[in-house]
């Protein structure tokens, strides 16, 4: 099956509404009155903030008490990210950047780490697809995806590693896909990209992990974004019927499992790929 290549826009669907954030910041607390998996005290840089999974994902770290530094082109839409986190009572920054450039990813993490003091915690979400069958695939799509989805992640983390090291604690994690994991018709180029990460999470989980850094992957379905919104609502129902949870992804699914990663929690997981694909693929 062919996926056609997604004309990304801005969307915002009730799983981040604010009060699904809200709701957030309070499940950061047990009965009791003991803090769980609050990143306060934690700084994040994440990458493809300004829409789908990469926002919800920057919400819900800032919900959880960490200061988020959000990156992506789309200036507007960080500054709107900003004042959403600001109103749930977060704190947050935006680094505009467009993650194929090399230079920009080193002076944004330059200047996020200027004003926060360090980042320790780094998620590389930002990422395209260019759909085509193998034998039409242009190299220029190849590349695109390549550097936008596995190169930046490579340039993003060995920004933020110095950080990580000199205060021995890290969280890197990395939004990969199912697709990396099974591969996809008409995704050559995106399959190994994700591919790519997921083999990249697993080495720099080795040569980081003594210094109590851990970097895993996450794997997610079928999310409904921006990149999936384009393949239609027929498309998506016969997705959910494959899928043994009834139903496709939403951002919020995504960012709770970034949440649960970044937190001491999962201090002892590292070099993981976590499925959040609601079945499916499984093993
Ligand atoms: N949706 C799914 O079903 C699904 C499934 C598996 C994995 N994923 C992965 O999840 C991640 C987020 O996807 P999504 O569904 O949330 O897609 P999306 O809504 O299209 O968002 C993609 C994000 O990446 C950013 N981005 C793209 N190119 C960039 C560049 N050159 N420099 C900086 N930022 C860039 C975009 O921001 P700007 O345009 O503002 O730069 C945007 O914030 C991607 O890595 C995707 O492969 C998604």
């Amino acid at each position: 099956m062919l996926l056609v290549k997604i004309a990304t826009r801005n969307r915002y669907t009730n799983d981040t509404s604010l009060g699904a954030y809200n709701f957030a910041f309070q499940s950061a607390r047990k009965h009791n009155g003991e803090i769980y998996m609050s990143l306060s005290g934690h700084v994040a840089f994440v990458t493809g903030a300004s829409q789908g999974i990469g926002r919800a994902c920057a919400v819900k770290l800032a919900a959880r008490g960490a200061t988020v530094a959000v990156a992506a082109r789309n200036q507007e839409k960080l500054n709107e990210l900003v004042r959403e986190i600001e109103t749930i009572g977060g704190k947050g920054a935006t680094f505009p950047l467009d993650v194929t450039d090399e230079e920009q990813i080193k002076s944004a993490i330059k200047s996020a780490i200027a004003q926060f003091e360090k980042i320790d915690i780094l998620v590389n979400n930002a990422g395209v697809t260019r759909d085509q069958l193998i034998m039409r695939m242009k190299r220029a799509d190849w590349d695109a995806v390549l550097q936008t989805n596995l190169t930046s992640a490579y340039l993003c983390t060995q920004a933020v590693s110095s950080s990580m090291l000199k205060q021995r604690w890290g969280r890197i994690i990395n939004i990969a896909s199912v697709f990396g994991q099974m591969g996809q018709a008409g995704q050559a180029n995106y399959s190994a990209s994700k591919a790519g990460l997921i083999g990249f999470t697993m080495a720099v989980a080795r040569e980081l992990g003594s210094r109590n850094i851990t970097c895993n992957a996450i794997a997610p379905g079928f999310i409904e974004t921006a990149m999936t919104e384009v393949l239609g609502e027929e498309f998506k129902q016969n997705a959910a019927k494959q899928i043994p949870l009834g139903r496709v992804g939403t951002v919020e699914d995504v960012a709770n499992a970034v949440a649960f990663l970044a937190s001491d929690e999962a201090s002892y997981i590292t070099g993981h790929v976590l499925n959040v694909n609601g079945g499916m693929l499984m093993g």
